[in-house]
């Protein structure tokens, strides 16, 4: 499969078979992105939480695509109220999709979104998603505090690849990242969610020198096989 980084926590996948899944697909608005949410296609929309750099362009991407809109159930119950096809799921729990395994596992965070009134609307718990995509395991991690709980993720299956904040200020910084990787030990580990707005600047070479082997920091849409 081929993926790709599109600045905060925004995941796009490609599978063999060109199934396409974008997770937390904040364009519009996001400093860092390269894509446009008007062109973006793709079958599937992954959603971690309600935070609006998370939900982002998800309705009219949803709306362009005909895409199935995979969130907790308060996010979906949002969207099918708007008309558009979702899957509610709740933490702890797994499904197996056409393209592969959906478990959304716990994020240490918050959940809101505010609509374009001003007005803000609870959105559930917050989530990391565990996917299972041609026999390869992929944790994104979405918004989260670290937990050693962390570790339970990884007892009967390998994460290939991890998706972790490093932002800081709203989600875990560089230091306790590296301490998820001890906790995960993933093959390897991409940072998200930092240098989008000045609260969040980091220096990922930091997460660099701590694990070489492990993390990896492409570019913006640069394609990374896995
Ligand atoms: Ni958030
Ligand atoms: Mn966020």
């Amino acid at each position: 499969m081929k993926l790709s980084i599109h600045g905060q926590s925004c995941v796009m996948i490609e599978l063999e078979n060109k199934t396409r899944l974008i997770i937390d697909p904040f364009i519009t608005g996001n400093p860092l992105s390269d894509l446009k949410a008007s062109e973006v296609k793709v079958d599937y929309i992954l959603i971690t939480h309600g935070h609006n750099d998370h939900i982002g362009d998800t309705e009219l991407i949803a709306k362009n695509n005909h895409a199935l809109i995979i969130a907790n159930v308060e996010i979906s119950d949002y969207f099918k109220a708007k008309g558009l096809n979702v899957h509610g799921m709740n933490l702890g729990g797994g499904y197996e999709f056409d393209f592969g395994l959906v478990k959304m596992v716990r994020a240490d965070h918050s959940s809101s979104y505010r609509e374009s009134s001003g007005m803000t609307i609870p959105m559930g718990n917050p989530a990391g998603f565990i996917l299972k995509l041609e026999n390869k395991y992929i944790y994104h991690a979405g918004d989260t505090a670290l937990f050693s709980d962390m570790k339970l993720f990884v007892e009967d299956n390998p994460i290939d690849l991890a998706f972790l904040p490093i932002g800081d200020n709203y989600t875990m910084g560089p230091e306790d990242a590296i301490k998820a990787c001890r906790f995960l030990n993933p093959h390897k580990m991409i940072p998200i969610h930092y240098d989008t707005f000045d609260l969040i600047k980091q220096d990922p070479t930091v997460l660099k020198d701590a694990l070489p082997d492990i993390v990896q920091i492409p570019e913006i849409g640069e394609e990374i096989i896995l």
